[in-house]
């Protein structure tokens, strides 16, 4: 191998070092996945979610895109999520924002990539959604964690709002969305109290948007 063999040793490592606490514990896991969570989150480097959590391999099923965006047209997202609910059966979906997230950061400071700028149109829209209330919060940095804090519930929002979610909720499958933020400062997640097991929870989203424009949750 040419490049890279430093992550060869690494795997080695870290697959003997689990094997030491459970030496079974990959063959049990090659016979089937039964995780009962879905974790939507960033693709940013600094927000590994199994790390994050404590989970082992196995334990959760994984989609990350750029900013943890969940859009109705993409096709990506919405099969993880309809696989992960109509086959898997995950009880919980978690959506994981984290602060200091460069696609939001760009939108916010009308920064030009490339291509990903048409992926970054999504944030865009959540950022002209509260434009007047945003405009108004003075210090950048505040700014710049509400908007975060926004993107991550209207992607709530939009999760609870597909086809797959909505169906899953009128055959009374069990199932909770739940909205949370991790700040990659001091690697800890905050619950901003979005947990959603219904449609008729759907207002939830609402009163949360509106406390963090109220500055009432931090
Ligand atoms: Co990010």
């Amino acid at each position: 191998m040419r490049l890279l063999k430093n992550l060869f040793d690494k795997n080695r490592a870290w697959a003997a070092d689990i094997k030491k606490r459970d030496p079974d514990f990959f063959s049990k896991l090659a016979h089937q996945q039964q995780p009962e969570i879905l974790w939507i989150g960033c693709s940013d480097a600094r927000v590994p979610a199994n790390d994050i959590v404590g989970l082992l391999p196995g334990e959760l099923f994984v989609h990350r895109n750029v900013a943890n965006v969940v859009v109705h047209t993409d096709l990506n997202c919405l099969s993880v999520v309809q696989f992960a609910v109509d086959v898997l059966k995950v009880k919980h979906i978690i959506i994981c924002g984290h602060y200091g997230c460069g696609g939001v950061k760009a939108v916010l400071q009308n920064r030009e990539m490339g291509l990903i700028d048409n992926w970054l149109r999504h944030i865009e829209d959540v950022y002209l959604k509260y434009r007047g209330k945003l405009d108004s919060i003075a210090d950048f940095e505040r700014r710049f964690d509400t908007l975060c804090e926004l993107n991550m519930v209207e992607q709530v929002e939009n999760l609870c709002r597909t086809t797959v979610v909505q169906n899953a909720w009128k055959i009374g499958q069990e199932l909770a969305v739940h909205g949370w933020i991790y700040r990659v400062e001091d690697g800890l997640l905050r619950d901003l109290d979005i947990c959603i097991t219904g449609m008729s929870e759907i207002s939830m989203i609402y009163n949360v948007a509106g406390k963090l424009l109220n500055g009432e949750k931090r």
